[in-house]
């Protein structure tokens, strides 16, 4: 059985039509990249993937569950890691993670050894009584991949995930993430602008172009069919041209998380 399976699902925006009759299905285990240029759909389809945002038409389902008719077990079957901050500065990490803990509900007896062996999954074990403020962004992101699997979901949706990290802290969550999937199983579903994060971290991907699904697969074979050999080149073939990096985007990513931090 697909983990996920995804029919025909579309949200519109007024006029805008985001994510237009998306068809796909991961099977269970897969690290499944989600990749396209900004304003491609990708936050979209993770916001009605995780019950955030209501469909406009189409279906999914999620472990089994539907993501509109049964939400409220779809939300107990994932974690979510958003683009945006989902840990508080003003706490210590272990804190934040209590109060997770708390709110999906960990059973009381469990909660510290729960959080401690996160945190040492994650690399946080010798920061965990440190205020989150005084993290870098790369500690950021892993505190809020080990508050997002604290509830050991058999799926983790990673919205950007290392967005506005430098080579080395991004290079440290990748690991983290393998060793996640690697250690339990657990289904990855991440969406990246960053090519060479999909091609060091997915298996499976899935371009998205103005919300429509251009091609999904396995990357070699993609590139095979395409002709080219690398991501990039894949991208340029069916996406019309490359994701931009570049000093406007890499700026504007760098502030997104100084304001994270801050
Ligand atoms: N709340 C919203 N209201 C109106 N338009 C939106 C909203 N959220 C996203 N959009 C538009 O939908 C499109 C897809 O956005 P998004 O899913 O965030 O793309 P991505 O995550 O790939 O950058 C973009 O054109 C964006 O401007
Ligand atoms: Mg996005």
């Amino acid at each position: 059985m697909a983990i996920l399976d995804i029919q025909g699902l579309t949200r519109r925006y007024g006029d805008l039509t985001a994510v237009d009759h998306l068809d796909l299905r991961v099977e269970a285990g897969t690290a499944f990249g989600l990749l396209g240029a900004n304003g491609a759909g990708k936050t979209t389809v993770i916001k009605m993937l995780t019950t955030l945002l209501p469909p406009s038409a189409g279906t999914a389902r999620v472990v089994g569950f539907d993501i509109v008719r049964e939400a409220a077990q779809v939300r107990r079957m994932i974690g979510y890691v958003p683009q945006a901050l989902s840990v508080d500065g003003a706490l210590s990490g272990y804190e934040n993670l209590l109060i997770f803990a708390k709110l999906c509900d960990v059973p009381r007896r469990e909660r510290s050894a729960r959080i401690n062996e996160a945190l040492e999954l994650m690399g946080l074990a010798q920061a965990a009584g440190n205020l989150v403020r005084t993290y870098s962004g790369g500690m950021i992101r892993r505190l809020e991949i080990a508050q997002a699997t604290l509830h050991r979901p058999p799926v983790l949706f990673l919205d950007e995930p290392t967005v506005g990290l430098d080579p080395l802290a991004r290079e440290a969550v990748w690991e983290h993430v393998r060793m996640l999937r690697s250690r339990f199983g657990i289904t990855i579903v991440l969406t990246t602008h960053y090519l060479e994060e999909a091609d060091q971290l997915c298996d499976h991907l899935a371009i998205l172009h103005g919300g429509r699904l251009v091609v999904s697969g396995v990357p070699d074979q993609l590139k095979a069919q395409a002709g080219v050999t690398t991501l990039d080149a894949l991208f340029a073939h069916y996406a019309g041209g490359v994701i931009e990096g570049g000093s406007y985007r890499e700026t504007r990513n760098e502030r997104l998380t100084a304001q994270r931090l801050g």
